[in-house]
């Protein structure tokens, strides 16, 4: 017998309210929140429930009545398709109250601590082509749109395509042939690199089972004008020889011409090698009178114009001294500690990634800087009691850790140390409240400031002051 089918929900005209956590906007509707992806607060839709919960649906738009005054028309062709902008719909300005708000919003319902009103967000000079850092897949399945399916069977269409991950879908691509968060060049290094590898019949990734020669491709840019592209693939051949050849002669602009193998069913890159084919085996990025090296697959700030604000805003933010000795947790290529060198007694960064911290070491050499020490290993490991005793007890913590936050132990070590000021720079403001409300029996936020380092994404960047409580 078949099963009788229960009618689609329909909620006709609701009204579109806030813009909430990853990118999804809020309606309310009787006692339920509905949450309502690539619309904007002010439009009056009719939505369609696709997931049904006791307090929350999720739906879709199926009709628009009214549309915001805080609409612009989103210039990407692959929105609400490929999820990377989900606000490029939204006027900047509105972007940046939302982010705002959700560094508030945050704070105020996992943190639960007392804290000032929130600075105004430091906004980003460019809303376009602003990132130095793009990271593509290859596919040899990639996402087909619906013109083309009558053609696949025939063959007549090609199914190889070179993109991002589709929202949720490990397995799905979706081919990008133009993305604006990137600059002209990259987007032409990208399309020459899948025209290429089409044309030679190279094999693209099949990512059921990561076979297949091609796996990633990432393309980084720096604020001094180097250009490093990293080629990742499972064997080192001469097909692979041939692309970065051609590569090298169609791009002179390339600085840096690497390639990466992997093997693993997984296409994280912290534990694999980059290899150099041509030029140097490093970016440099300008931050003020400083440069810093950037190894290959070292983490640094995906917006380079921003990253010099952000690193201003801390920099006031932790008001280090001559007597001050400072730790900066999560260092990356040692980028804060530096920032802060000239200004203290001495910097301690702590960074896992190895190379990372050798281009620390080469950072503090590059800008004549004596009083900069790094180490390298996981925070739990490193961040001892031993450590303190042998580098001195810290008078500021900048701590900057990756989204998941601070592991609880590290969390408690902070306790332990208890430093006069601790300044909290995070990309996710709700593992931020988790930790902060940890801390705040023995520390007062005394300032938030909130950066947006990522325009038409909800991605908000936010520094939190926290000075030692006074023991009265
Ligand atoms: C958000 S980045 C900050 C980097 C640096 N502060 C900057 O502005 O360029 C976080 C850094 O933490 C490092 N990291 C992540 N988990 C770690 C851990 N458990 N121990 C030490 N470092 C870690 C990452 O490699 C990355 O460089």
């Amino acid at each position: 017998m078949q099963r009788k089918q229960k009618p689609n929900i329909i909620i006709n005209n609701l009204l579109i309210t806030d813009a909430g956590s990853e990118g999804v906007c809020i309606g309310k509707y009787e006692d339920r929140i509905i949450f309502v992806p690539y619309v904007v607060p002010g439009d009056v839709v009719d939505v369609k429930v696709i997931k049904k919960k006791k307090s929350y649906y999720r739906a879709v738009v199926i009709a628009v009545h009214t549309y915001s005054l805080d609409r612009v028309i989103s210039r990407c062709k692959y929105f609400e398709m490929c999820g990377g902008c989900k606000w490029q719909n939204m006027n900047y300005e509105r972007q940046l109250h939302y982010k705002r708000k959700q560094v508030i919003d945050n704070f105020q319902h996992i943190g639960k601590f007392e804290f000032p009103e929130v600075n105004p967000i430091i906004s980003s000079e460019l809303i376009f082509a602003y990132r130095n850092k793009m990271e593509y897949t290859f596919s040899n399945k990639r996402w087909l749109y619906e013109s083309e399916m009558q053609d696949v069977d025939a063959g007549l269409v090609d199914t190889n395509g070179l993109g991002f991950h589709f929202p949720s879908m490990f397995n799905k691509i979706l081919d990008i042939h133009h993305c604006d968060l990137h600059d002209e060049l990259g987007n032409d290094i990208r399309n020459s690199v899948r025209k290429y590898a089409i044309d030679k019949k190279i094999s693209f990734c099949n990512l059921r089972t990561q076979s297949g020669l091609l796996r990633n491709l990432i393309i980084r840019t720096s604020s001094t004008g180097d250009v490093m592209v990293i080629l990742v693939v499972t064997e080192f051949n001469q097909e692979v020889e041939g692309l970065l050849s051609f590569l090298k002669q169609k791009f002179p602009q390339i600085t840096s011409l690497m390639y990466v193998k992997n093997i693993k069913m997984n296409s994280s890159m912290t534990d694999l090698v980059a290899e150099g084919y041509s030029g140097n085996d490093f970016l440099m990025e300008e931050v003020g009178d400083l440069k810093f090296k950037i190894a290959p697959l070292a983490f640094y700030q995906t917006n380079s114009k921003q990253a010099v604000k952000l690193y201003e805003a801390v920099l006031r933010l932790a008001d280090v001294k001559k007597t001050h000795t400072v730790y900066d947790l999560y260092t990356g290529a040692g980028t804060i500690a530096l920032c802060m060198a000239k200004y203290a007694k001495k910097v301690i960064g702590i960074e896992y990634i190895e190379s990372a911290v050798e281009a620390a070491h080469e950072n503090a050499t590059l800008n004549h800087i004596e009083n900069a020490h790094f180490f390298a290993g996981d925070m739990v490991d490193i961040l001892t009691d031993e450590f303190v005793a042998l580098n001195g007890l810290p008078d500021i913590i900048v701590t900057d850790p990756p989204r998941a936050g601070m592991h609880p132990k590290v969390v408690s070590q902070l306790l332990k140390i208890m430093p006069q000021r601790i300044v909290y720079v995070s990309c996710n403001p709700a593992t931020q409240a988790r930790d902060i409300a940890l801390l705040a029996h023995k520390y007062v936020v005394k300032e938030v400031q909130p950066v947006d380092m990522f325009p038409h994404t909800h991605h908000v960047e936010n520094i939190a002051v926290l000075i030692k409580r006074s023991q009265d």
